[in-house]
């Protein structure tokens, strides 16, 4: 199955270790709102979320892939998921502010 959006959620949870991780700062949470919003979008997309395991960007977390452009989001809150569906999912635009930046 291809689908038209992809979105990646890191629910990693390292137990006993003192780097940050996204599942221990609400992943799941943000796994739950993406769904919920995806399956009511006003739009006929093929579009999924999904948790995935860490996406190596730890410190910056909780992070959000999105494919198929491959737009890596970081420190996402579930209040910033409806934006990201409205502006990223709808419109195609990137929401700068989320973005990860390059080093
Ligand atoms: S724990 Fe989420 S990116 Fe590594």
């Amino acid at each position: 199955m291809v689908y038209d959006i992809h979105v990646f959620v890191c629910t990693n949870e390292r137990t006993g270790a003192e780097r940050l991780s996204c599942g221990a700062a609400h992943g799941l949470a943000l796994t739950t709102e993406f769904k919920k919003q995806l399956k009511d979008l006003p739009v006929k997309l093929n579009a999924r979320a999904n948790k995935s395991g860490c996406l190596g960007i730890c410190d910056f977390g909780p992070t959000v892939a999105i494919y198929p452009d491959g737009t890596f989001y970081v420190g996402v809150k579930v209040e910033d998921v409806k934006e990201i569906i409205e502006r990223h999912v709808l419109k195609g635009e990137r929401v700068e502010r989320l973005l990860l930046k390059s080093a």
